[in-house]
């Protein structure tokens, strides 16, 4: 089955409104108003509007890191997924490894917060993966399905059409150590599996994106894997070259 390939960054808490608003408008005058390959950029709650703003125009999407789970509410320094949707952004990212990390986030708060993107009609990227200690003491299936049942728990399958899932193993994040290919499809599959059980057939439809030191000269040989459908980019996202160059490999891929 023939995947659509979602090339997506990852701002963390990078890059100003102004600075973040001048790469979206590299990127759209390259990408242009259609592309094959689809590409969305997350930055920072208060750089979302500059950058749909320099979005305008081209496929160049814009989404969020996080969101709460109630539509509104007394939940001081929160957004919700239809506030999110009201600023325009089209995807959210979720249960990334960071904010399992450091700010409490457990497979239960990400079900919620899962439903309440699915609610809105917004894409969820499900960010899912190993630490390294879980990795050599041979834990890693084990994760894997434990994050993806308990994110998906008490979801009807018909719901999750549009779910995006990121494989992310914690210890290539931000390390310069990427998986090698025969890792990532591994896992890959893996998580596909996993997918089967739940959603069967419809898994196969379910773009699964590779996240975790992803630069240009390693793009292409990731992206050429059956089961890696698109990348998650944190550092290499913030700078407009080196995302395009990674879009670009991704087409050879
Ligand atoms: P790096 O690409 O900087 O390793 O970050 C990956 C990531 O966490 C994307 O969500």
């Amino acid at each position: 089955m023939s995947r659509r390939i979602l090339i997506a960054g990852n701002w963390k808490m990078h890059l100003s409104p102004d600075d973040g608003a001048a790469v979206v408008s590299q990127l759209a005058s390259t990408v242009g108003p259609a592309s094959d390959v689809e590409v969305l950029v997350c930055p920072t709650f208060v750089g979302i509007s500059s950058a749909l703003q320099a979005a305008k125009g081209s496929a160049v999407q814009v989404g969020a890191q996080n969101c709460h789970w109630e539509p509104k509410g007394a939940f001081t320094g929160e957004l919700s997924a239809e506030l999110l949707q009201a600023a325009g952004c089209s995807h959210v990212i979720l249960g990334h490894s960071e904010r399992r990390q450091y700010f409490g986030e457990t497979e239960e708060t990400v079900c919620l917060r899962l439903q309440a993107v699915l609610r809105t009609g917004l894409v969820p990227v499900l960010c899912i993966g190993e630490t390294l200690e879980e990795r050599e003491s041979g834990q890693l299936e084990t994760v894997l399905r434990r994050q993806v049942t308990g994110a998906l728990a008490g979801i009807a399958p018909d719901q999750l059409s549009s779910l995006v899932v990121a494989y992310e193993p914690v210890w290539a994040i931000g390390t310069g150590v990427v998986a090698s290919t025969e890792q990532a499809q591994e896992a890959h599959a893996f998580v596909r599996s996993v997918l089967r059980e739940i959603l069967g057939s419809a898994a196969d439809a379910v773009r699964i994106l590779y996240g975790g030191s992803v630069k240009p000269n390693n793009a292409q040989e990731l992206m050429s894997q059956a089961d890696i459908d698109g990348a998650l980019v944190g550092g290499a996202s913030l700078k407009a070259e080196d995302f395009l160059a990674i879009i670009s490999a991704s087409k050879q891929g």
